[in-house]
C-alpha cells in the first residue's frame, strides 16, 4: 500500500493528505506528553481509545449543531476530517479548580469554580502556550472579533453538554481544552471545532471517589492511565473491536 504524504505531526497525532481535496487523515497516536514535552512516554492503545472517544464526543456535538471538522472514523487509529486552518488558540473550559489555575491563583484542587470561565492560551511550544487576554488576541490579530464570539458560544455549549453527557457516566467533567479552526469557502471562512476531545485534553474525575480517570495519571506518574482510558471509553459505551 502506498504511504500518504504526512502534513503534520504533533505531539499525539499525525496528519496526512486526505483522499479528497479539502480532507486530511487524522491519526492518533499512543505517545503522551506532559509539561510542553518535558515529559514524554507511551500509554498503550491509547490512540485507538481517544480516536473511538473523540469520534463519539464530536458526533454527539454534531448532532446538537456544533460544526465540527469530524467527518468519519476509517480504522482503529484514524479518522477523516475537514482540513481547516487553526486559529492558534488554546480555549481551556474550567467548571472545578485544578492544574494551572490553581498555581496561578493559589486555588485548591477540587474547589468548584463560582462559574464556567472561559480562558484563552496562545498556541507556541517555544513559549509554553503562555495565557493570554482577549485583548491580546485582538491586538495581535490571532482571531476576530466575531471568530471570538463564535468560539466562545461555541465552547459554552459544547461545556453544558458534554458536561451533562460524562455526568450521565458518572464522570466529573473538570475542565478541558478546544481548538478550533477556520473553514474557507472562497474568500469566507467559518469557525469549526476541530482537534480531538478525549481524556488527553480533559480532566475527567470519577464523580464518587474522586479517581483521575484522564493525563493527569500520566503528568503525576500515579499509574494505571491505560486503565483509565479504557475506564471513560468503557462507561461512553465505545469499546467495541469491530475493526
Ligand atoms: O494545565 P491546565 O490546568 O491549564 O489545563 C487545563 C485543561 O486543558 C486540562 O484539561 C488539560 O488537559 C488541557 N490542556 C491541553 N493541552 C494543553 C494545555 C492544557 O489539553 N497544552
Amino acid at each position: 500500500m502506498s504511504r500518504r504524504r504526512q502534513i503534520y505531526e504533533g505531539k499525539a497525532k499525525i496528519l496526512y493528505e486526505g483522499p479528497e481535496p479539502g480532507t486530511l487523515i487524522q491519526y492518533f497516536k499512543d505517545d503522551a506528553t506532559a509539561f510542553n514535552a518535558e515529559k514524554k512516554g507511551t500509554i498503550n492503545g491509547k490512540g485507538v481509545i481517544n480516536n473511538r472517544i473523540s469520534e463519539y464526543v464530536f458526533t454527539r456535538l454534531g448532532n446538537i449543531g456544533i460544526p465540527t471538522h469530524f467527518i468519519r472514523r476509517l480504522n482503529m487509529r484514524e479518522q477523516l476530517i475537514r482540513q481547516v486552518e487553526i486559529i492558534p488558540l488554546e480555549v481551556v473550559v474550567r467548571n472545578v479548580a485544578a492544574g494551572s489555575i490553581c498555581k496561578r491563583l493559589g486555588l485548591e484542587e477540587g474547589e468548584p469554580l463560582p462559574h464556567s470561565l472561559i480562558e484563552y492560551y496562545y498556541k507556541d511550544d517555544a513559549l509554553g502556550d503562555p495565557l493570554v487576554a482577549e485583548e491580546h488576541i485582538a491586538c495581535f490579530n490571532w482571531a476576530s472579533q466575531d471568530e471570538m464570539q463564535d468560539m466562545a458560544a461555541m465552547a459554552i455549549r459544547i461545556n453544558d453538554f458534554i458536561a451533562g453527557m460524562f455526568a450521565a457516566v458518572d464522570i466529573r467533567l473538570v475542565d478541558f481544552k478546544l481548538e478550533f479552526g477556520r473553514l474557507w469557502d472562497g474568500d469566507y471562512s467559518r469557525v469549526i471545532l476541530a482537534d480531538e476531545i478525549s481524556p488527553d485534553g480533559c480532566r475527567l474525575w470519577d464523580m464518587n471517589s474522586g479517581e483521575k480517570l484522564d493525563k493527569d495519571r500520566f503528568r503525576r506518574d500515579l499509574g494505571g492511565e491505560e486503565e483509565a482510558y479504557q475506564e471513560v471509553a468503557r462507561r461512553l459505551g465505545v469499546l467495541q473491536n469491530d475493526d
